[in-house]
């Protein structure tokens, strides 16, 4: 199965030329799975409540969702993109998945970051594996990354592939999906941007790039640059994350004591 990650460099707030630019991209590209990064329409660094709520869509009836179920329609392949989503009032820092047939589903971000917290709603919707036919996927969003329970919850649902949307400003995550990888025996698909944003000043934010493809065995098939927007597209069999055996004598998820562990 062909599997990519997109990393790319929005400019805040120009949904328009975001998606247009993506959807070219996404166009030449040789891909079954692609991945995008986080808020990759709007750009990160929101203000105020009320610049969410100018830029937040509705899923799946708003402009990116549209934009995105035509170009999966036409090129036949399946999209996680990382978006802002208004629902009831609310705004959600969300992934979409949508597909050759159009919308999949939706994941609202669990673990919000920083000032996310001050102008979008903790997510409502439990981690869950969709099957798109090569590979049983699921979604988390950036900083999920340093919660290993939102991994676990996908891995032991059956998930092949973690598809993870980010905008990453600290340095730790390329390194840890690696564990996340090994210690559920998971492929995931980190996509990343580039650039800077210092729309509150003082807080000037560098994103990392370094978008990665890693396999279950912990392996990096691609390793994006820190600063440029690149495509990565990589081979992969999702069925290589069906054996969670490491010795012959240990299969991780058989051998957990879940009577031992105290998770509340
Ligand atoms: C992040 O969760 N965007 C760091």
């Amino acid at each position: 199965m062909k599997a990519a990650f997109l990393q790319t460099a929005p400019a805040f707030g120009r949904i328009e030329a975001n998606v247009k630019k993506v959807v070219e991209k996404i166009r030449s590209m040789d891909a079954e799975l692609i991945v995008l990064p986080e808020f990759f329409n709007t750009g990160y660094q929101f203000k105020s409540r009320k610049e969410a709520s100018s830029l937040a869509e509705d899923v799946p009836g708003g402009y990116t969702c549209k934009r995105l179920m035509e170009t999966a329609k036409k090129k036949k392949l399946f999209i996680v993109a990382g978006i802002a989503e208004r629902y009831k009032g609310k705004f959600y820092n969300s992934s979409v998945l949508i597909g050759p047939k159009g919308f999949v589903g939706v994941y609202r971000k669990t673990h919000l970051f920083w000032n996310e917290k001050k102008f979008f709603a903790p997510g409502n919707t439990p981690f869950k594996v969709y099957n798109i036919g090569p590979a049983r996927i699921g979604m988390m969003i950036c900083f999920d990354w340093l919660f290993p329970e939102a991994t676990r919850s996908l891995a032991l649902q059956g998930a092949d592939i973690i598809c993870h949307p980010s905008n990453l400003v600290l340095p730790f995550c390329p390194e840890a999906m690696i564990t996340r990888c090994l210690e559920n025996r998971v492929f995931a698909i980190t996509a990343n941007r580039v650039g800077t944003e210092e729309r509150i000043n003082g807080e000037r934010l560098k994103f990392i790039g370094k978008s990665e493809i890693v396999t279950p065995s912990g392996k990096i098939l691609y390793r994006a640059s820190g600063n440029k927007e690149k495509i990565g597209i990589v081979d992969i069999n999702p069925k290589e994350a069906r054996n969670k055996k490491i010795t012959p004598l240990n299969d991780i998820f058989k051998d957990r004591r879940g009577k031992l562990y105290k998770l509340l």
